[in-house]
């Protein structure tokens, strides 16, 4: 394989930075050409591609958000758009494709990989973890500890005041951030889609807590949990509490920017490293991944088709500690 493209694609995630510039100076090493894609699939459809050599990539390791920029593109789902970004990939010559992004992205690696024969290998890239066959995907650990520094705050201001309060973090169908946030921050409790609300069971337990003479208190509420968003069950849990001061705090996109701390920008160099060898080696319609200590490949397949699972030992620990 002598010339690659590699794009970022979906919502950014702290560490795409470090995964280009990965595969820019693997596949420079391995006297290949890399052709970037600005805004991920978008841009391979306008073939908007710029050359990139390892001094294109200096400066950016530390650097939050996507210097290719992103984008969800919504023409690459259809066969015809699929096949114009496939001509013009031709048209350069690139015979590989690696694509940093979450699981829309790599449903439309594969269908572009099988309709058009491009060889693609996908980098988990997200801050949702919500992955199949990796243990981390790049960003996650940034957005969690992002999460945990706004949550620290909110507490001060929540103790000073007795209030309780409702912090909504991001997870549109994962409750990963949520979950390791609750714990980091000491939460009272943690919402999230992967188990039912019972918003019955939350109000029990809030109300023996007051009744210890807890005044304030913290509730993690992932965005796609099935009881509605954190103002929906800071209504009903006020309902309750007449007396008792409720308040809401949505993060929201501030957990995906930000510079990506060690463990990503690690994470991200050791898999935007791993994709090249592979594609170079002949692998195709695989996701790099980490599990433990090693780096997996794991057919798209099956990162697309099957979920991430929440550990039901963190689950019990927020109860545990709360
Ligand atoms: O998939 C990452 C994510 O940040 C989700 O947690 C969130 O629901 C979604 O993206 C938000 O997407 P957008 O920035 O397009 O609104």
């Amino acid at each position: 394989m002598k010339h690659i493209a590699v794009v970022t694609s979906g919502g950014d995630s702290p560490g795409m930075n470090a995964a280009v510039r990965a595969v820019v100076r693997t596949a420079t090493l391995q006297d290949m050409e890399v052709t970037g894609f600005h805004r991920g699939y978008e841009g391979l459809m306008e073939d908007d591609g710029i050359p990139l050599t390892r001094y294109d990539v200096r400066n950016i390791i530390h650097r939050g958000g996507t210097f290719l920029q992103t984008a969800r593109c919504a023409a690459f789902r259809t066969p015809e758009g699929r096949a114009i970004a496939a001509e013009n990939l031709r048209k350069r010559g690139i015979e590989g494709l690696v694509v940093i992004g979450g699981d829309g992205s790599f449903t439309g690696a594969k269908l572009l990989s099988e309709e058009h024969n491009i060889k693609v290998m996908g980098c988990p890239g997200t801050i949702d973890n919500d992955l199949f066959g990796t243990d981390y995907t790049i960003g996650y650990q940034t957005a969690v500890d992002t999460a945990v520094e706004a949550v620290d705050k909110i507490r001060d201001t929540a103790a000073s005041h007795n209030r309780l309060f409702f912090v909504e973090v991001m997870g549109r169908d994962a409750g990963f951030i949520a979950l390791r946030t609750g714990i980091a921050a000491g939460a009272e409790g943690v919402l999230i889609p992967e188990t039912p609300t019972d918003i019955h069971r939350l109000v029990r337990y809030l109300k023996t807590d007051f009744q210890k003479k807890r005044r304030s208190g913290i509730i993690i509420v992932a965005e796609g949990d099935d009881g509605g968003g954190a103002y929906d069950i800071a209504r009903k849990v006020q309902a309750e509490f007449p007396d008792w001061e409720t308040k809401v705090t949505v993060l929201g996109h501030i957990q995906r920017g930000g510079k990506p701390n060690a463990f990503d920008r690690i994470l991200a160099s050791r898999l935007g490293h791993a994709a090249v060898l592979a594609l170079q080696s002949g692998r195709n319609l695989e996701m790099v991944g980490v599990q433990g200590s090693e780096v997996v490949y794991v057919p798209l397949e099956q990162a697309i088709k099957h979920h991430a699972t929440i550990s039901p030992y963190l689950l019990e620990l927020v109860d545990a500690l709360s």
